[in-house]
């Protein structure tokens, strides 16, 4: 710390000696930052009052999370372990100071209604920065003419769409309908490609001959259901003429369909999640104390075998995927509202869907930056260039550079941590990732200029400091 005076210095924070790496560039500097915004880079600022020392240190843009679930209104029962506070918390201690969560529609209610809900909800809570993806459940005449395009203008420009889960899934003739939506007012469509109608066949099934431990989870899944419905949204976006977010890819199937579409040309964008370079299978068969507890690793698609692993980082160097997702969906393990829905186990259909990943996102992939997996460029875009930029947010968010917000990691390439669910900040009881060792993890977090987290040590920031961003068009080049 400088005794200078804010009101006589150009900044109000410098870091200095920053190796800075983002998606294009790596250059050694310090950072001038005054009312929260990034405003020189050069050697030798002037000082600050506030300094950090970032020897040794990367300096990377905040990670943007653009698909995490937090505090969503859920079926009779289940309840998020997340909310806005606890969610943002675990994912600042991660190196993620943007995260873009839900407002979910319900069918036979208003699209509207579930922004509103969901900004009470976040309100006063989040500590860093947030937008919203929609998610458009019931595509009704109303929603598609008057409420879809009025809230894209107003800052709400992608929407996720499902093909299974019973309340939530659309059929064919409705995915087109939104898809056209999207492409006339410049919106992006994420849709979850699974077959619905072939996994309620197998369930059934599977559970007709009492096959209903957390492991039959995946064989109701296989890795065919996730590509016919990845094929048919590709059709569905050729026809329309439309880019569309292939969300959470598990493995080489739907990749194969990404590629060739890709390799045609289509505009198909991709994205995958920590779940699909780390969990097989046989993590849905861990037995645990109880039996149960491959139920910790229930996600949808399910995570496939080692092979399908490394498809995914292939994947990922070679540029297939555009970005690197959590997909947190916060159940508790051991709680009534969680996986053991009303306090015992379950048939493996009615295990909440979805497993934490928010604050482990980042070091999970950045330890393929040590592994020769992918570039520090690669992961700059995967983790916060791309993201900013396809949810409306780039240049504010995204990048190190003169007018961004001070949204800056400093992180340590050398530090070794094994994952640890007491060290980590969310409210979930577990982490599926426990005991995993990985090298780099952040060291200080700023928001807005803001340190949030200090030598590893979250500081207890204000909640509701956390803005809402209201999302510009996708940009797709
Ligand atoms: O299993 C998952 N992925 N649950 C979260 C909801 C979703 O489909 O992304
Ligand atoms: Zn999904
Ligand atoms: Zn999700």
């Amino acid at each position: 710390m400088s005794a200078l005076d804010s009101r006589e210095a150009p900044f109000d924070l410098v870091i200095r000696n920053a190796d800075v790496a983002t998606a294009s560039d790596r250059f050694h500097s310090d950072i001038g930052v005054k009312d929260g915004v990034i405003v020189a880079l050069g050697r030798n600022l002037p000082a600050a009052p506030r300094e950090i020392d970032a020897t040794g240190l990367l300096a990377l843009p905040g990670g943007v999370d653009g698909h995490v679930h937090l505090d969503q209104p859920m079926p009779d029962g289940m309840r998020m372990a997340d909310d806005f506070y606890t969610g943002t918390r675990a994912a600042v201690c991660g190196g993620t100071t943007t995260v873009i969560p839900f407002a979910a529609q319900v069918k036979g209610g208003s699209l509207r209604d579930a922004v509103s809900d969901y900004h009470r909800r976040a309100e006063g809570k989040a500590v860093v920065d947030y937008g919203f993806h929609l998610i458009v459940a019931d595509p009704t005449p109303k929603v598609l003419a008057e409420e879809l395009p009025q809230l894209i203008s107003e800052g709400y420009t992608s929407f996720k769409i499902y093909m299974t889960y019973d309340d939530l899934k659309l059929s064919d003739r409705e995915i087109l309908e939104v898809l056209s939506v999207a492409r006339e007012h410049q919106a992006l469509v994420m849709v979850h490609a699974e077959n619905s109608d072939c996994i309620a066949w197998l369930t059934d099934k599977l559970v007709g001959q009492g096959r209903i431990a957390p492991k039959f989870h995946g064989l109701a899944r296989p890795a065919a259901v996730e590509r016919e419905a990845t094929h048919r949204a590709i059709t569905f976006s050729e026809l329309v003429d439309v880019p569309i977010l292939i969300v959470h890819v598990s493995g080489k199937e739907a990749i194969s369909q990404i590629r060739w579409a890709q390799g045609r040309g289509l505009p198909i964008l991709a994205e995958t999640c920590p779940q699909y370079l780390y969990l097989t299978a046989d993590d849905l068969g861990r037995p645990g104390d109880d039996g149960y507890e491959g139920a910790k690793c229930v996600c949808s698609p399910p995570p496939r075998d080692a092979d399908n692993q490394d498809a995914v980082w292939r994947a990922l160097k070679q540029g297939v995927f555009s970005v690197f997702s959590s997909d947190h969906a916060p159940f508790n393990y051991d709680d009534p509202e969680g996986k053991k829905l009303g306090g015992k186990a379950q048939s493996f259909d009615h295990i909440p869907n979805g497993i934490p990943g928010i604050e482990t996102r980042m070091p999970l992939l950045f330890d393929g930056v040590r592994r020769g997996k992918l570039s520090l460029h690669q992961f700059v875009e995967l983790t916060s260039y791309r993201p900013a930029q396809l949810y409306g947010l780039y240049p504010r968010k995204g990048t190190i550079a003169i007018g961004a917000d001070a949204d800056i990691v400093l992180w340590n390439p050398e530090a070794r941590v094994k994952i640890n669910n007491d060290a980590l900040h969310h409210a979930v009881d577990y982490t599926p990732y426990e005991g995993i060792e990985v090298t780099g993890w952040p060291v200080h977090c700023l928001s807005r200029g803001e340190l949030l987290v200090s030598h590893g040590r979250y500081l207890d920031p204000e909640p509701g400091r956390g803005r809402f961003l209201p999302a510009g068009a996708p940009s797709l080049v």
